[in-house]
């Protein structure tokens, strides 16, 4: 699905907003994500640390699992935006999902899922999931 410029400054502004949720006081580094559902409802996620670094969850992962514990039946998803800021809320890198995000989306997203990744508002990139991703590992390799 073609993303519109509406809906592309949308989820960028509502990831901006969840970055501000984050608890990253470990990392410094507020992640914010914004999930966009076919149905057109937009679940959101930021990092959520732990002292215990290895349970910390990615922002993307937050907004996916919101997202799907939300719907009775499956839902479908056409785009996610990801921002990450540092601690005095500034950007010099597109925001790339981490190895464990991309294989929760590759889980729940279809090829044509778009991943936009933020420097900043006017600076961003969009990826199709199967350039994020190729020669996933699946459930079709052993069922
Ligand atoms: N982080 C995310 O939220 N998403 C990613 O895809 C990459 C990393 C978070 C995890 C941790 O809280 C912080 O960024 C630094 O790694």
């Amino acid at each position: 699905m073609k993303l519109s410029q509406r809906t592309i400054d949308r989820l960028i502004d509502e990831a901006y907003k969840a970055s501000k949720r984050a608890y990253s006081s470990y990392s410094k580094y507020s992640v914010g994500a914004a999930l966009l559902c076919s149905d057109g409802k937009i679940y959101t996620g930021c990092n959520i640390e732990n002292s215990s670094y290895s349970m910390t969850c990615c922002a993307e992962r937050v907004a996916f699992f919101k997202a799907i514990s939300s719907y009775d039946v499956k839902p479908q998803f056409s785009a996610i935006a990801i921002v990450g800021l540092d601690e005095n809320l500034k950007s010099d890198t597109y925001c790339m999902p981490c190895g464990a995000c991309r294989q929760v989306m590759s889980e729940f997203c279809g090829e044509d899922f778009t991943v936009i990744c933020i420097k900043n508002k006017e600076d961003y990139k969009l990826y199709k999931f199967s350039e994020l991703l190729p020669e996933a590992f699946s459930a079709q390799s052993f069922i």
